[in-house]
Formats: C-alpha cells, structure tokens, sequence
C-alpha cells in the first residue's frame, strides 16, 4: 500500500524521530539539505559519533567527515527532491586508524503535505562481516572442490595401478581357473576406476550414466570379448545422472552381469549380443542386462551362485531395488528395478527385450 501523506508536519516529524530513537537497527533522520535531525543510538554506537554532536550537522560534517561521499550526497538530494531513489546502494566507509566498513544504505523520503519540510529516513546495514564470512566460505567450498577433483584423479590412478598389477599377475599364472578369477578382479577394479574418472570429470559429484556406462561397457568389451564381429555389447541408457553412490553400485552391477553373459552366456564362440539398459522416470528405474545366448543352466548344479550373484544382491538391497531374472528364450534378461509401486517387468519383457539384442 503506497504511504499516505500525513497532514501536520510535527506530527510527521514526532512520528519518525520516535521510529528512529527506537530503532536497533541504524537509522538516520535527514532533512532535504542533508542535515541530521537524529539517529538511532545503534547508528552512533556502530560508527563511534557523539549522539551530542548529531542534532542540525551536515552529513557531511559527522564524525571525521568519513560520511562525506560525493555520490551518495548526489543521490541523497535526487531522492530529497524525488528524482531518485536510494535503494541498495553500497558504499565503503573509510576512516583514518580504523578498518572500512562496507556498508549497505536505503533512503526514503517521508511523505508530506508541506513539500518544504522534506524528511529522509536513512537506514545504514553494515555488511563487512556477513561479506567476509561469504568470501570465506566460497574460498573454502572452492578448495574442497580442488581438493576433491584431486583426490578423485590420485584415487582413478591408483585404481589403474591396481588393476594393472592384476592383469600382469593374470598373464603370468599357469592355472587357467585362477588365471579367470584375476581377469574377474582386474574387471571389477576398472569398473571402479571408470567411475572415478567420470566423477573427477564432473564438478558437482552427480554421474551422467550414458557416458559411464559407455567407458565402463567399452572397457570390458575390450579385455574380454576377443571376436567382434561374433559378440557385441552395446548400451540404451537414457540422460539419467545419479549420485556418485549409486553409480559406484549401478556399475558394479553392470559389471557383474556383463562378465556373466560374457563367461556363461556364449560358449563354444557361440555368436550374439548383449545390452546393457538403464531407463528412469523421475525416482523409478529400470537397469537391464539382456543377452541371447544359452539362458540359466537348467540344473541345478551349474547354476550354483557365486561372487557375482552375491555382489549383485547386496547391492540391490543397497539400491532399494528389486532383481529379476527372467528366461529370455534365448538367453537370459535380469532386472533391477527400483519403484515406489515394485512393478517388476514379466517375461514377455524379457522376451521383447531379446528381440531388440
Ligand atoms: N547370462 C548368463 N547366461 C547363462 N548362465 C548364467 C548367466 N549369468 C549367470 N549364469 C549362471 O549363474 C551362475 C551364477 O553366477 P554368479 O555370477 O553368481 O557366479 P559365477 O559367475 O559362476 O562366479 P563369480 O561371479 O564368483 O566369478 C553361473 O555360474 C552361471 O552358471
Ligand atoms: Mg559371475
């Protein structure tokens, strides 16, 4: 609502000098030569001046003359004469043996009858602390950042190590059982350290899947699949991001699935194909593992569970998902799905999904 004009100006000039003796926070009371007519008692304890001296000076006489800023005198007498306003206007307040201040001012001019008795009420918010706990807190957050994309390469590198000196141990054992177990470990270590390298490439911690997905696919397709043109593994992941917690858990999963289908799903060089999906919808989500290849040993024996099925389960349990394995006819198709209605796809799903491999 736009103030009323107040009609007698005593009882307009009562009215703001008890507003400015009342105030906590600093205010000042002006007329339209940018003399004081008063100050609130937060305003002379903040910058040091005399409440005596305050009555009929010049603001640009208070204190040691420190409130003399050309601009601001400017625009003090454009708001006086309504040509202005005062709103925001940040300047620094500079005194001799003290600190500046950066300070924050607002003017407004008090609405009268009489256009000769013109009143400025001036409020002065003092920012000096609140800008530098700022600035403190933004060189910290930026430091963390630093540090953390730091952390992150040293942690993808090391990782590359590891996984190096497990592939040199592989080529070098003679047991062809224990030679598979250090390729699984190698896989599992690089799947990692793909993650590593997409969050040291992101600033905010959040993982873009396709891309990941793609480095992660790439590189197991590159240690482990020997023909091509026999067996592929592609992707259909949509724009989904995640926090970096989950995609360390969604890329062991892929991982674990993936070197499944390679290792059981296609023997003898049999030929087919293998896709990797992963498709969300505002918190639900669905991560597939679709091949064509033999399907689940029908008895029980071979089908025993091993590492794989144990990792894959935890980290489901972890993701609040819900795992399926369906009979592709061929192959097999497994489904982690995480839904607030756990709709768990059937297996015409899967066999649908098997047409698409
Ligand atoms: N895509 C698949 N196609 C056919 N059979 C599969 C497939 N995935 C898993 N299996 C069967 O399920 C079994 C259990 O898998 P799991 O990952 O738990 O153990 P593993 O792969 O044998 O050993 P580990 O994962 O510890 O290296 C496998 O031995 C295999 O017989
Ligand atoms: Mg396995």
């Amino acid at each position: 609502m736009a103030p009323q004009p107040i009609s007698h100006p005593d009882v307009a000039l009562n009215l703001a000098l008890a507003v400015v003796a009342s105030s906590t926070a600093p205010l000042l009371l002006i007329n339209g030569d940018l003399r004081l007519i008063g100050a609130s008692k937060s305003f002379c304890r903040a910058f040091e001046i005399d409440p005596a001296s305050v009555p009929d000076k010049a603001l640009r006489e208070l204190g040691a003359g420190e409130w003399n800023v050309p601009q601001l005198n400017v625009l003090l007498k454009a708001t006086a004469s309504g040509h202005a306003e005062v709103e925001g206007y940040e300047i620094d307040l500079r005194r001799t043996g003290k600190p500046d201040r950066r300070l924050v001012l607002n003017a407004q001019k008090l609405a009268y009858a009489d256009e000769d008795s013109v009143l400025l009420l001036v409020s002065v918010l003092d920012v000096t602390d609140a800008r530098i706990a700022e600035k403190l807190k933004d060189d910290l957050l930026r430091d963390k950042a630093v540090l953390l994309q730091e952390l992150q390469h040293r942690v993808a590198n090391s990782l590359q190590i590891i996984a190096s000196v497990l592939m040199q141990s592989a080529r070098k054992v003679q047991s062809e059982e224990a030679r598979g177990h250090l390729h699984d470990a190698h896989q599992r270590v690089m799947s990692v350290a793909s993650l590593q390298h997409q969050l040291a490439a992101s600033a905010v911690g959040n993982v873009e899947l396709r891309p990941y997905f793609t480095a992660l696919c790439e590189s197991i397709g590159a240690s482990m699949i020997r023909d091509h043109t026999k067996l592929s593994l592609s992707i259909d992941i949509d724009g989904s991001v995640t926090s970096a917690d989950e995609s360390v858990s969604l890329g062991l999963i892929v991982t674990e699935l993936v070197i499944n289908a390679l290792k059981h799903a296609f023997p003898n060089d049999r030929r087919g194909a293998i896709k990797v999906g992963y498709h969300s919808q505002g918190p639900n989500w669905t991560l597939s593992v679709v091949d064509n290849g033999v399907g689940m040993p029908k008895d029980i024996a071979n089908a025993k569970p091993g590492l794989g099925t144990s990792i894959v389960q935890a980290l489901t349990v972890q993701l609040r998902g819900v795992i399926k394995v369906v009979d592709g006819n061929p192959g097999m198709a497994v489904f982690i799905t995480h839904s607030h209605l756990a709709v768990v796809p059937n297996a015409n799903d899967a066999v649908q999904a098997n047409r698409a491999v």
